[in-house]
């Protein structure tokens, strides 16, 4: 995710001063990768510093950035692991530094994310509004106003791309086994996901409108319909696989 937001950064006007990740492999200019906190220039003043490594290893991370948190905002863009928890490992490694929670997604990359943003009610105006801009350069923001609602985020978008894809993913499979050539039913596929949510985007109207818009009565679409929104097929499927995914964050958490 870290490298979707500077890809993604990188794009806009906002590129991030230093990236610290012993991967990594980027053509970028070498004075702003570090592999090792060794290697971040010890007069650097970041205002943010932003959290992208998975849930588990948050302590660590913070411990290893803990020389540059000094006047800066913690921007911690991973599931589950909560505000309070990560100030308590920014105090243990020696610094107050406030957190600001943002759950992107993966199109961030491409400057087409959305993000939920959760800031604590003191951490300021100013540290705000720098943080929505942050985020607003990779693509759209919405400010949740409980921070577990950040679950729910990241179940719904967070974790969305997947499920669009799976859905070109099932579709090109079902097209080759009944016997489309694979490179049809993928060219079939793919376009038909790209080419519906670029409607999508580019249209004012509501999902459900478009849809129905789509759906001759008594059709092919409708006949398609008919069985995925029985109540027990996708409204059903969709809403379990959603309050999985939250429950899961919201186990990261603990
Ligand atoms: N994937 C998504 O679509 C998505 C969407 C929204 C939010 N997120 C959140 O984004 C976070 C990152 O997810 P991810 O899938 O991108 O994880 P990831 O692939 O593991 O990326 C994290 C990178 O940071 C490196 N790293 C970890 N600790 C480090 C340290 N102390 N010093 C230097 N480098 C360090 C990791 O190296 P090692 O592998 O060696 O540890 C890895 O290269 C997660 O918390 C996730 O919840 C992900």
């Amino acid at each position: 995710m870290g490298g979707a937001l500077w890809s993604g950064w990188e794009r806009s006007d906002i590129a991030p001063s230093v990236i610290l990740d012993r991967h990594c492999a980027s053509p970028a200019p070498p004075h702003r990768v570090a592999r090792t906190p060794e290697e971040i220039p010890a007069g650097f003043r970041p205002e943010f510093v932003v959290l992208a490594v998975k849930p588990g290893g948050a302590e660590q991370a913070v411990a290893a950035v803990a020389p540059w948190l000094e006047g800066a905002t913690l921007l911690s863009v991973m599931a589950g692991r909560r505000c309070g928890g990560l100030r308590a490992a920014a105090r243990a490694a020696g610094h107050d530094a406030p957190v600001i929670r943002a759950m992107p997604n993966m199109p961030s990359s491409i400057g087409r994310g959305v993000t939920g943003v959760y800031a604590e009610p003191e951490i300021g105006l100013v540290r705000t509004m720098q943080a929505e801009a942050l985020m607003r350069a990779v693509g759209q923001v919405a400010w949740v106003e409980r921070e577990e609602q950040l679950d729910l985020v990241t179940a719904l978008s967070g974790s969305g791309p997947a499920y669009v894809y799976l859905l070109a993913e099932l579709l090109e499979q079902i097209g080759v086994t009944h016997g489309l050539p694979p490179d049809t039913a993928r060219l079939l596929a793919r376009g038909t996901v790209a080419g519906a949510g670029a409607v999508l985007d580019a249209s004012a109207t509501d999902a459900a409108t478009l849809r129905r818009n789509v759906t001759s009565p008594n059709g092919t679409t409708a006949a398609a319909l008919n069985v995925l929104m029985q109540p027990d097929a996708w409204p059903d499927s969709l809403a379990r696989a959603i309050a999985a995914a939250t429950a899961r964050a919201a186990e990261l958490a603990r």
